[in-house]
């Protein structure tokens, strides 16, 4: 079977968040089934600079105001389509905005390249290739969906999987003549949406299957309190909605040989995880002692629950546990998490900023991470948590309430419970969370039992992947012949 996946990120290559860890693990776990991914991306300077030898599949004169092409390059056991299009992709800042995090105004434009492209790869434009699916991840390349709609492809499968609802390419009525879609795409059925178009609604809409990324997520944005305006389109599509929880790369996030670790460690050499513990004190300034470091690794947003946080941080060092916070995002959050350092110098360290090694080392090092986000489609992090001994304390919520069993006494005497959960998502609520934390951390033998319960949970893609697998297979069967 041979799948396109359509994504802005995947991972090593250029990562903003989850998705990134997602487009690039799941490919390889599904190599593994029998299915061949190959991946159409944006090149932007990262991901064009690490590619030296390159071959044209594809080329394009003019599209969305310049020339462009097409390159199939491998790496890291991925196949991938780059879209080799400077006029939309060379530019300095990050995959979306420029270096001050300001969204570039034509994102429309870029994104909706990706997908035409997206469209008319699935139409047959690379000759020897044709996919059996095409796989589109966020509203980034969710147009592809309607490019092969309107287009060559409509006869072709399509799969939308939502990794944040939140985020939903909404432009303005203005943009559509300029999408090269027949008129009769605007429509309420097709890429309309509020009077202007949306990216994920049209994607939503032509879609053969909507995925997202865990059970409880799929129900929650069936409603209007998570379903962000798309809750009706959603409702009416619910018999084509699923929910898999994603899984994590085992091979890259494995404490026994990860290369970012000071001490690698396994279930049974837990004391082996002191080094990076004491890596961790150091990168934060925090005073040496046994209580408990819990970790944040996250995007300093609202969704992440971050305000929430620095409103308990006072009562969190006043139970005797430390913070260690490693993030970006909000100027506001990230200014209100330096105060609350400042004034526990010893007890609150923050970095701000992207690290991907030292976020390995907190994984590893720290004894537990909290996750008090308001929404969570899955959550990576509290997966990394399980995996690494590095116990989760998340909002009971997406995909954190899916993959997290809850310490409470009937869970801990079973010997079953992963870490904690809490709601409703308030402070007082996320502070007690952290007491619960504290008392069971004083007991060396509940703790051990928690880290050895966590790092025992499956979190490999290959249960997910699977089910990925069967989707794909009961869409071939809808083919008309
Ligand atoms: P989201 O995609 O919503 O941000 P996820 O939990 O799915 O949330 O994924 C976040 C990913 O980004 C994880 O791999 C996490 O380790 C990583 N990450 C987030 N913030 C940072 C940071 N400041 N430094 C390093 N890695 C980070
Ligand atoms: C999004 C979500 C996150 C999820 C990730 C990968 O960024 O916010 O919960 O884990 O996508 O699916």
């Amino acid at each position: 079977m041979q799948v396109l996946s359509v994504t802005p990120e995947i991972f090593p290559l250029i990562k903003t968040g989850g998705l990134a860890d997602v487009t690039g693990a799941l490919p390889i776990a599904l190599a593994a089934k029998g299915v061949t991914v190959r991946t159409l991306m944006p090149g932007f300077p990262t991901v064009m600079a690490a590619f030296k030898k390159k071959r044209a599949v594809l080329q394009y004169p003019l599209l969305q105001g310049g020339k462009a092409s097409v390159h199939s390059v491998q790496l890291a056991g991925l196949e991938l389509f780059v879209l080799d299009a400077p006029h939309l992709f060379d530019r300095p800042g990050g995959p979306y905005g420029n270096a001050t995090g300001v969204d570039w105004p034509d994102n429309w434009r870029r994104f909706a390249a990706l997908s035409q492209v997206g469209g008319d790869i699935a139409g047959g434009a690379i000759s020897g290739y044709q996919p059996d699916i095409v796989h589109a991840h966020d509203w980034q390349s969710a147009m592809t969906l309607a490019y092969m709609r309107y287009g060559k492809a409509v006869g072709v499968p399509s799969m939308m999987t939502v990794h944040n609802l939140a985020f939903q390419g909404q432009f303005g009525a203005g943009i559509f003549g300029e999408l090269g879609l027949p008129a009769a795409a605007m429509a309420l059925d097709g890429v309309e949406y509020y009077g202007g178009v949306g990216f994920l609604k049209a994607g939503l809409q032509a879609a053969w299957a909507i995925t997202t990324v865990s059970p409880t997520y799929a129900q929650e944005i069936r409603s209007p309190e998570f379903g962000m305006g798309l809750d009706g389109l959603i409702n009416m599509r619910s018999s084509d909605l699923h929910g898999i929880v994603n899984g994590i790369d085992t091979g890259i996030w494995d404490p026994e040989t990860d290369k970012h670790l000071v001490s690698n460690y396994t279930a049974s050499t837990l004391k082996a995880r002191a080094p990076n513990r004491a890596a961790v004190e150091d990168r934060f300034n925090l005073e040496r002692d046994d209580s408990p470091i819990v970790c944040v690794v996250s995007r300093l947003t609202w969704q992440k629950g971050m305000d929430i946080l620095a409103l308990v941080v006072d009562g969190i060092v006043a139970t005797g546990a430390r913070l260690a916070i490693l993030g970006s995002g909000d100027a506001g959050l990230e200014g209100a998490l330096l105060a609350a350092a400042a004034r526990h110098r010893g007890r609150i360290g923050v970095v701000v900023g992207y690290d991907e090694g030292l976020s390995h080392i907190m994984q590893g090092g720290c004894d537990a991470i909290v996750i008090p986000s308001r929404f969570e489609p899955c959550g990576l992090t509290q997966l990394y948590g399980l995996r690494y001994g590095c116990v989760p304390v998340v909002a009971r919520t997406g995909g954190l309430a899916d993959t997290v069993i809850d310490a409470n006494e009937a869970a801990v005497s079973a010997g079953v419970a992963t870490g904690f959960q809490f709601a409703p998502n308030n402070g007082g609520a996320l502070l007690h969370a952290i007491r619960r934390l504290v008392d069971a951390h004083a007991s060396p033998t509940v703790w051990e039992s928690l880290q050895r319960q966590g790092m025992k949970a499956d979190v490999s893609w290959d249960k997910s992947a699977e089910k990925y697998v069967e989707l794909y297979r009961s869409l071939l069967s809808k083919r008309v012949a």
